[in-house]
């Protein structure tokens, strides 16, 4: 491990090219803008972490917008129906996030705001160690160590960590402490964050353009775009189902799927028991196949038979919803829905 003068030199001038080069995003105070003293809203750097954790910033643009223009604080949010941040959510995956978020929303409503620290960050629902670290020093300064998969890949880089992830990751997240600066530790953190999403990437990282080109122990080796190791997973399992659209005079029947469980609470075409739960279409009704949808979950696989047809009334499952929005529908069930309507 370097001593002390090495990691503050590192991070003094990973700052450096942060104050040069860092990103612009909706929700984040550029470097020029904190050090004349201001700090982001933690409503938006929670919101924006939350969403983060899902997918990519392209993405989370789009949705952060939508989101802070309906609810531009927490107190909106905590009071917004669950419907109508489920349907805002759409798209996004992982949909317990998006309950854990209404659920961490009221709890800061009800306490009057964000905690300020990183420990009382964690005690809110659905607020890991990753985002009250993220929350704590972005928003509040608190030296407090961001590790997420960017951070684990740079420090595996940096450090030349060759043990395999999971097992590396408390090395690497000391070696991430170790690092973390007294002073703008908020800039820090999104320093390495930026370096890990658009130089320091998994394949090709582009090393000439890297304001830790130098000091890189896997760059000198060359063994830079094989770290951080991974056990190899296993593959994933595929599994087959069935759902069916039906087209009555009132509007297509959707039903609400269980809050616990797969796309849990959200909105969706009946299924033949593919998820644990439900039974065969209908019969009697003239259905007629519109193709196939496959998707893939964090654990498995999916392949997904639609079927779809038109009837006078519901005869089984789920509500007849009149002027229904796609829109509020996870992705696998807009895709079968899709395929649904233009089949009909
Ligand atoms: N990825 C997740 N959070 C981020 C942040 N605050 N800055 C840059 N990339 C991120």
């Amino acid at each position: 491990m370097r001593d002390t003068a090495e990691t503050a030199q590192l991070s003094a001038h990973l700052l450096a090219w942060y104050d040069r080069h860092a990103r612009l995003m909706p929700w984040r105070i550029g470097p020029a803008e904190r050090a004349a003293g201001l700090r982001p809203d933690p409503y938006r750097v929670w919101l924006s972490e939350v969403m983060l954790q899902q997918t990519t910033v392209a993405v989370v643009r789009d949705y952060f917008r939508r989101f802070t223009d309906r609810w531009p604080d927490v107190q909106a949010l905590a009071a917004a129906r669950d419907e109508e941040v489920m349907a805002e959510w759409a798209g996004l995956g992982y949909y317990a996030r998006a309950r854990n978020l209404l659920k961490c929303a009221r709890a800061v409503a009800a306490r009057g705001g964000f905690p300020d620290t990183a420990a009382g960050l964690l005690t809110l629902p659905g607020v890991g160690p990753y985002t009250a670290a993220a929350i704590a020093s972005i928003a509040y300064d608190e030296p407090a160590t961001v590790v997420d998969g960017n951070v684990e890949r740079v420090m595996s880089r940096l450090f030349l960590v060759e043990t395999p992830l999971p097992a590396a990751k408390a090395e690497l997240t000391a070696l991430a402490a170790r690092l973390t600066p007294a002073d703008r530790p908020g800039d820090y953190a999104q320093a390495v964050m930026d370096v890990g999403a658009t130089i320091c990437t998994p394949r090709s990282p582009a090393c000439g353009i890297c304001p830790w080109m130098t000091p890189c122990a896997a760059r000198a080796e060359g063994v830079q775009a094989s770290l951080p190791r991974k056990l190899p997973k296993g593959e994933k399992p595929v599994r087959q189902g069935t759902v069916w659209a039906l087209l009555t005079p009132g509007g297509w029947v959707i039903e609400r799927r269980p809050d616990r469980g797969l796309l849990g609470g959200m909105p969706g075409l009946p299924g033949d028991g593919w998820d644990g739960a439900g039974g065969p279409a209908p019969a009697d009704l003239p259905w007629q196949d519109a193709g196939e949808v496959r998707h893939t979950f964090t654990h498995f696989h999916l392949i997904l038979r639609v079927l779809v047809a038109r009837a006078a009334v519901n005869p089984q499952r789920g509500d007849v919803v009149a002027d229904f929005d796609p829109a509020a529908l996870p992705t696998v069930m807009r895709k079968a829905f899709d395929l649904a309507a233009a089949a009909v």
